[in-house]
């Protein structure tokens, strides 16, 4: 698959954070002064959906138990081994698309 449009750049204004979905796969796609991240959508503590927590500066704060997870490197803050993984997003005209076989 190449890359998909999953939003347009309206939706996701800096400081936003959006839950999005291309076939059966949950992302979570947020803005950070104008740059736009996408994480794998799916918290790796108990699977609650990043894409529907908090954006608080670069971290994407889980809406279960307030995991954080870094946007710009997948990291979690406490156990930087603990990665959700990142995927390629590219911004075209004013749609935002996402390549989901590009795991960065
Ligand atoms: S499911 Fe995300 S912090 Fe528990």
């Amino acid at each position: 698959m190449a890359f998909v449009k999953i939003a347009s750049t309206a939706d996701l204004p800096p400081g936003a954070l959006m839950q999005v979905e291309i076939g059966e796969s949950t992302y979570a796609v947020c803005n950070v002064n104008g740059e736009i991240h996408a994480l794998w959508g799916t918290c790796p503590h108990a699977e609650g959906p990043l894409g529907e927590g908090t954006l608080q500066g670069t971290m994407v704060v889980c809406p279960w138990h307030g995991y954080e997870f870094d946007c710009r490197t997948g990291a979690n803050d406490m156990e930087p081994d603990l990665k959700v993984a990142r995927y390629a997003v590219k911004v075209e005209g004013g749609d935002i698309l996402l390549d989901p076989d590009q795991a960065l």
